[in-house]
């Protein structure tokens, strides 16, 4: 613990198709073990900063980038995704992409056997991430056969089978509805206490963020405006919400008792409030 498991320095990108920079001198340091979550409005550059983190842009995405990018020891912009293989796991948005077997099991057995890894080895860890994300009895089912949410659960699976040093997952619970959160929230937290996973993630909502980030990265017009713990991050309420961010409600309600004239600090979760109030 305490390395850098990911370093961006002075980070430009741009694709073929956008003209002009969409990332503009990023800045970030992630720890071992650590779980960064990026927040920011649509067109930020939060996609094409994870693009970039998994060797994507611009080895299979077309583009230009300049800056210096360390992910798990390697040197991204000179290795691309193949030097990432088996460090790496990574979750797209869209999920009908990433899903490319026939059966469930198939998708969550591909990256231990890629890694060379014994059937008992490869069978016991899918059986456990299956059964932590509810997954046994889709075990031989046909992926196409799921519905969004199933699709993105499985994709999610099949990356923390191959237990990747880190993951990077762009808005990886979107399709998903209360309970499937819920249980991908728990096994990330879990593998980052056990194994001592580091994680990047983009995500809106903010009260996820808030529960399982460490440290929270606010993205502009393609650069790091503001960074660190959630609640040094949320506390700042009028400067997040000028980046376009929607802090936690319960830290908008305590601000605007601030504005009030209430002298109590700003939380970010909910079981923080009555704290605050009682002790003024
Ligand atoms: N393949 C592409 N070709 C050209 N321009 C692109 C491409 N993908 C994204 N862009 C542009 O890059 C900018 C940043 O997009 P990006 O997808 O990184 O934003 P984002 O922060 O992930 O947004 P969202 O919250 O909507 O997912 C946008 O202006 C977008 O139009
Ligand atoms: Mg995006």
């Amino acid at each position: 613990m305490g390395n850098a498991a990911v370093t961006v320095r002075n980070l430009w990108a741009k694709y073929v198709g956008s003209g002009d920079w969409v990332l503009r001198g990023v800045n970030l340091e992630v720890r071992e073990g650590e779980m960064l979550v990026l927040m920011g409005p649509s067109g930020c550059g939060k996609s094409t900063l994870l693009k970039v983190l998994a060797g994507l842009l611009p080895w299979v995405i077309p583009g230009t980038v300049e800056g210096e990018v360390l992910v798990a020891g390697v040197d991204v912009l000179r290795y691309g995704y193949k030097g990432l293989a088996g460090k790496v796991g990574v979750v797209y948005q869209n999920p009908e992409v990433q899903v490319v077997t026939r059966s469930v099991f198939e998708e969550l057995a591909m990256a231990p056997e890629n890694l060379g890894l014994p059937k008992e080895e490869v069978r016991a860890r899918v059986e456990s991430v299956a059964k932590a994300l509810g997954l046994e009895d889709y075990l031989f089912k046909d992926p196409q056969s799921l519905s969004g949410g199933e699709k993105q659960l499985v994709a999610i699976a099949s990356v923390l089978t191959m237990r990747p040093r880190v993951l990077l997952l762009d808005e990886p619970t979107s399709m998903l509805d209360h309970l499937g959160t819920r249980l991908v929230l728990d096994l990330i937290t879990q593998l980052k206490r056990e194994y001592g996973l580091t994680i990047v993630a983009a995500e809106h909502r903010v009260e996820w963020a808030v529960e399982v980030a460490d440290r929270v990265a606010v993205m502009s017009d393609g650069a790091v405006v503001l960074e660190g713990s959630p609640s040094e991050v949320f506390s700042k309420v009028e400067e997040v919400q000028k980046y376009g961010v929607r802090p936690p409600g319960v830290s908008e309600v305590a601000y605007n008792l601030v504005r009030m004239g209430f002298p109590i600090r700003i939380p970010v979760r909910l079981s923080e409030m009555e704290e605050v109030l009682g002790g003024g």
